[in-house]
């Protein structure tokens, strides 16, 4: 089984259209602090290459599609985003990357702390050292 966690977000569609509603510490397992979204991204250009030591994210494309690659230090996961009833949890301590972005692509991304540049771990051995370590 991945170790990625997807969450199915309910839509309260009806013939007028689709309706998502994100609510904290509902379908979004945190106090949401911070929403911000990526969009307008050069299909060539990936982004991510990042872990969080503290920040629970919850990534939504609401438009378009790109990859996510999803990796624990032991496991890498792709994970296609191309549906906006599609949650993908970004724990702590999970590296991730966004590949192959559509020009129309929208990501949006919920935060459980507000922007602090201290929490990211950028260097993949750094976090690759710090995850052997937690599983020895
Ligand atoms: P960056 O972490 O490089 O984005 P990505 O994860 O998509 O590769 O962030 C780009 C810039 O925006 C960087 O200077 C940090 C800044 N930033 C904020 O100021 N607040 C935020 O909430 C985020 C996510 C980024």
């Amino acid at each position: 089984m991945s170790f990625v966690r997807e969450i199915e977000l309910a839509s309260l569609g009806d013939s007028r259209g689709e309706l998502v509603v994100l609510e904290e510490n509902k379908n979004i397992p945190f106090d949401i602090k911070r929403v911000y979204y990526i969009y307008g991204v050069d299909p060539k250009i990936p982004r991510g290459f990042h872990a969080h030591k503290e920040t629970k994210q919850v990534a939504i494309c609401l438009s378009g599609q790109c990859t996510m690659l999803m990796d624990d230090g032991k496991n890498k996961v792709n994970v296609l985003m191309n549906s906006p009833k599609q949650g993908v949890l970004i724990d702590v301590m999970q590296w991730h990357e966004m590949h192959d972005f559509s020009e129309d692509c929208i990501l949006m991304v919920l935060a459980s702390d507000l922007y602090n540049e201290s929490d990211y771990i950028r260097d993949y051995n750094t976090f690759k050292n710090l995850m052997d370590e937690k599983h020895v």
